[in-house]
């Protein structure tokens, strides 16, 4: 049976290919996607979503907008990664289907309620803002969720500060809120996407799939490179967010260990680190988790399967959600 998730992004390149892998991979079933800002405003990684879903045919999964800012903080947006638009590189086509009219949290709520309990995976590939805002607005879901599945953190590294990583960096107090609610978390990190790097083979794979959702990562792609060589020194880039969604496909894929996990609110030079406990065995009933091993060859399988699987979808009006 395909895992259920809903998808909390802002896209973002990563964010985009995570949500093509969720859209090709057999094993997921895609049940809302939804968005908060971070890598760019909330309209422009709204507009983003409903652009690549176009592009991919994406079709009768609800889209809805989220959070425009962090619960108390400013937000600074990542266009020195991601640029202006958020989605810089490649041509992106104008929605065919527009969000619904509802708040992303609402949806959130609304989808956990509507499945069996313990049915449901969250993935959040942003800021934690609106996973958060479920969690105070209706605390039932946190009994009910299967669990979270995060991309954001890092057991050793940062990238927004030397200590913090940007999804956790630009809402502590929502990452807080979602560490300790209580439902189990997967924290992908920093420690695991960096291993996720789109080398010379991989991407040499990605262009042999030959369709229009292969070239559109081919050209996210060459965008990111770019930007995470000059800003941060890769030679390929760390791909992040489609591991989060590949854990809940393939827990091989991704490995993750039980390991105590809080979320730094009010340091002096370390607000948004994940502190990890590493001295020893986590305790019985631990219920953070974090991912440190990346099977990079299978990883990329999955990702070039699904867009395989994608292929050429038509486009046209009807593809409306
Ligand atoms: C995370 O930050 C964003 O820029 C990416 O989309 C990813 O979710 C990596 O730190
Ligand atoms: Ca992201």
């Amino acid at each position: 049976m395909a895992e259920k998730i809903i998808l909390d992004c802002d896209p973002g390149h990563d964010d985009a290919i995570a949500l093509l892998l969720a859209h090709g991979d057999p094993a997921i079933e895609l049940l809302a996607v939804t968005t908060v800002v971070g890598n760019q405003t909330l309209p422009k990684v709204t507009r983003n979503a409903l652009s690549v879903a176009t592009m991919a045919g994406i079709t009768g999964v609800p889209f809805a907008a989220g959070a425009d800012r962090p619960l108390l903080r400013e937000i600074e947006v990542a266009a020195d990664i991601h640029g202006e638009t958020g989605l810089d590189g490649p041509a992106l086509p104008e929605p065919a289907f527009g969000a619904v009219d509802r708040h992303a949290v609402d949806l959130i709520v609304d989808t956990v309620l509507a499945h069996e309990p313990g049915t449901v995976t969250l993935v959040p590939t942003g800021g934690l803002t609106n996973i958060a805002l479920a969690a105070r607005r209706e605390p039932r879901i946190v009994e009910r969720v299967k669990r979270v599945v995060l991309m954001g953190g890092g057991v050793a590294v940062g990238n927004r500060t030397p200590v913090a990583e940007f999804n956790i960096a630009i809402d502590p107090e929502a990452a807080e809120i979602v560490f300790s609610a209580g439902w189990e978390v997967v924290m992908v990190g920093l420690d695991l996407t960096h291993q996720a790097l789109a080398t010379p083979d991989v991407r040499d794979a990605i262009r042999a799939v030959g369709t229009g959702p292969a070239r559109f990562v081919d050209e996210l792609l060459d965008f990111f490179a770019d930007t995470y060589r000059d800003v941060q020194g890769f030679d390929a880039p760390p791909v992040h967010d489609p591991c989060a969604v590949a854990h809940v496909i393939d827990p091989r894929v991704v490995r993750a260990v039980p390991m105590p996990i809080v979320v730094e609110t009010a340091g002096r030079y370390t607000t948004g680190m994940t502190v990890a406990d590493r001295r020893g065995p986590a305790p019985a009933g631990c219920r953070t988790h974090a991912a440190t091993e990346l099977d990079h060859a299978r990883f990329w399988d999955l990702v070039v399967g699904a867009l395989r699987t994608i292929g050429e979808p038509a486009r046209t009006a009807g593809d409306a959600a």
